[in-house]
């Protein structure tokens, strides 16, 4: 008997930080990966154009591989596409940005919170309105060196440590100008869990790095316990993880495994069209 199938997709393999966290709270369902990695980033596209991938990839997982649910695990794609994703497909759907700034509330103290992610979810004001909604006011800093610098490997690296350093100390600097005091930064990109250990050593005391990902599996497990389908899996043994990419399936095999927390398998070619 197989668990219930739920989707989970990403613009690439940083969307594995998410599975991770799933597949700990999850660990009877049946899990479909997809890394939309031929069209990677989709940080620095448009709204049309990112909603037009993601409602395409989220087709994909539901109609050709029978996922039940969907997890978006790119802050990217829930902040400009969640609306064209549910559009596309007539299963739940949920995003990082609700769980993370969630997450962030349940830290701050200060009520200002700070969030790095790419240009094109900051420029959306995803995080912001989120936080607001939360009676929070949220600090929004795009980082479009750190998905290229994670993606080389360099994720302990002096050239890393630097950028990081650079970008805090430069959103630092605004919120303390404009009076702020935040002591919580939220992870507003899900490569950036690989960043972790260097921002923990670069945060200023008394500032709490929050990454969605387990907010959001806390999520998907709530909304998903006492599923009749969840229970009977509850036999199945292991999760079973499925992954497909659209382009670099020896990087995603090679990369992925440490965002995973243990090897991707082998990773199935798929064609999305441009
Ligand atoms: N997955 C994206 C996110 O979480 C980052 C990579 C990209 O720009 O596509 O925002």
């Amino acid at each position: 008997m197989s668990g219930p199938v739920i989707g989970v997709f990403d613009s690439g393999f940083g969307g594995l930080t998410v599975l991770r966290a799933l597949v700990e709270r999850l660990p009877q369902a049946e899990f479909v990966f997809l890394g939309d990695t031929a069209r990677l980033p989709y940080g620095s596209k448009s709204q049309r154009t990112i909603a037009r991938y993601a409602a395409e990839s989220a087709r994909f997982l539901v109609e050709r591989q029978g996922a039940k649910s969907l997890v978006i695990a790119c802050n990217t794609a829930s902040a400009l596409a969640l609306d064209a994703i549910e559009a596309a497909v007539p299963v739940p759907v949920i995003g990082v940005i609700e769980p993370g700034a969630e997450a962030a509330a349940g830290q701050t103290k200060t009520g200002d919170v700070m969030v790095m992610a790419t240009e094109a979810t900051v420029a959306s004001h995803a995080y912001a309105a989120a936080c607001q909604r939360r009676g929070l006011h949220g600090i929004e800093k795009a980082c479009p060196l750190l998905v290229p610098l994670v993606e080389e490997g360099w994720t302990d690296h002096a050239v890393t440590e630097q950028v990081v350093r650079i970008y805090l100390d430069e959103m630092l600097a605004e919120a303390r100008a404009a009076g702020q005091q935040p002591d919580a930064l939220v992870l507003g990109c899900t490569h950036y869990p690989l960043l972790r250990p260097v921002l923990e050593r670069t945060v200023p005391p008394g500032v709490t790095v929050i990454d969605s990902a387990e907010a959001t599996a806390q999520r998907v497990a709530i909304a998903m316990a006492g599923q009749a389908e969840s229970r009977a899996a509850e036999a199945a043994g292991m999760p079973r993880i499925r992954c497909f990419a659209t382009d670099s399936v020896a990087k995603f095999e090679r990369l992925g495994s440490r965002f995973l927390g243990r090897p991707v398998g082998t990773v199935e070619l798929i064609d999305l069209g441009g």
